[in-house]
């Protein structure tokens, strides 16, 4: 891969000859050129910038030193595939860089475009300065080029320089040879499902008092892994929810197709209001019980409870299939509604989500709970199975059964 990185302090990327990255240019992997804007200024004073039209304070970045820098660096000698064992020269006429312009007002840098860019051969990076550049020179650009504007995060940084180090660094840490265990690359946060990594020890066993969890010690790898997962879904939860709120996909293999989970949205009470009324009336049947809440709810309040759960909805190719919510209330995480479409169900869709929505119960949480009709026999059978136990405490209502289960850490 090639990156060209025009700045006016190419100093400032002097770190990119270090480390990994700087063994990976000795090594051809990646070729990396740097390039003062400066040289394409003709007056006295190398000069950049100007005031704003329209006035305001800083300064703008002239469009003309842009435009003959980014002519020069496009035109100079196209990039040899750098990766591959046999150099070859990839026909210049054919191959045009992506032109990146570091922005605060740019589209956030995320692992999944990381990945698309280091499919890229060749970035430009255009690393602005004071209030940017003069908009003119993206707009001119993006008709011949393809153009992104990208930011590394919500704050605002003096220049581009060091968001085009992290776009480098964060792009060429994938490229295939950058790393020696590629495995290290799909564990790592933001890699596994979306979600931030599992906490990591390692020797010795006991650190001034502190163990290392005791799953890690027992070998049991299946454990393991489903431990690491919860681990990760509690951080995330409490670090980024937001995280959890974008979807996840699942493939449970009896259902041989992708599953998508979101978080519902007030956008999904019609469907769900839909798959509760089809999912009840056979619970209504066997309890006698026609008036129970999901059969006799409005649109207005699938709407409201939206609003007042963490509801979560699967999508199969589009279609709503299933969905569970969960409310803390004292320490307890209630359960609810946790239901499958009648032509899907018994293949473990419901199983999956009523894990899932367990692990997103927050820190405080210490029990689970949930409650069923007394003859839904099913139903208890699974809650059963999946650990819950009936409460003594009386039923909210009669003919219902609260369960529980201890939540374990
Ligand atoms: N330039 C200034 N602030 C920036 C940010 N947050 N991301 C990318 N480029 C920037």
């Amino acid at each position: 891969m090639r990156i060209d990185i025009i700045s006016i302090f190419p100093d400032y990327l002097a770190p990119l000859e270090l480390s990994l990255l700087g063994r990976a240019r000795v090594g051809g992997l990646i070729d990396i050129r740097t390039h003062d804007l400066r040289r394409w200024t003709h007056d006295r004073h190398h000069t950049v910038d100007d005031t704003p039209y329209g006035g305001g304070a800083g300064m703008v970045m002239k469009p003309e030193p842009w435009g003959e820098a980014i002519d020069s660096v496009v035109a100079s000698d196209a990039p040899t595939d750098v990766a591959s064992d046999a150099p070859t020269i990839v026909a210049s006429a054919a191959l045009t860089p992506l032109l990146i312009v570091p922005s605060p007002s740019g589209t956030r840098l995320t692992q999944p475009m990381a990945e698309r860019l280091a499919a890229e051969p060749w970035l430009v990076l255009a690393c602005g300065r004071y209030e940017g550049i003069d908009q003119r020179v993206i707009d001119h650009y993006s008709q011949q080029l393809s153009v992104e504007e990208i930011s590394i995060g919500d704050f605002v940084l003096n220049g581009g320089e060091v968001a085009a180090m992290v776009i480098v660094e964060a792009v060429a840490r994938l490229l295939p040879g950058f790393v020696g265990n590629a495995a290290s690359l799909t564990e790592e946060s933001h890699a596994i499902g979306g979600l931030l990594e599992y906490p990591v020890y390692t020797k010795p066993a006991s650190w001034r008092g502190r163990d290392v969890p005791s799953v890690l010690l027992s070998g049991d790898h299946g454990k393991i892994a489903a431990w690491r997962h919860e681990q990760a879904l509690r951080r995330t939860a409490k670090r980024r929810p937001d995280l959890l709120h974008s979807s996840e996909s699942v493939h449970l293999s009896d259902l041989g197709s992708t599953l998508m989970v979101t978080r519902a949205t007030r956008a999904d009470a019609p469907e769900l209001l839909t798959l509760q009324r089809g999912c009840w009336v056979s619970e209504a049947q066997a309890n006698d019980a026609l008036g129970i809440p999901p059969l006799v709810e409005s649109l207005a309040d699938v709407r409201d409870g939206i609003e007042t759960w963490t509801t979560f909805v699967v999508r199969a190719g589009g279609r709503l299939v299933g969905s569970a919510r969960a409310r803390l209330d004292e320490g307890c995480w209630r359960v609810g509604r946790l239901m499958v479409a009648p032509d899907l169900q018994g293949r473990g869709l419901g199983r999956w989500l009523l894990e899932h929505i367990e692990a997103q119960a927050p820190p405080e949480a210490h029990t689970f709970e949930l409650f069923t009709g007394s003859r839904s026999a099913g139903n208890l059978r699974r809650y059963r199975k999946a650990g819950y136990r009936a409460s003594s405490e009386p039923p909210p209502e009669p003919g219902v059964v609260v369960l529980r289960k201890p939540r374990r850490r």
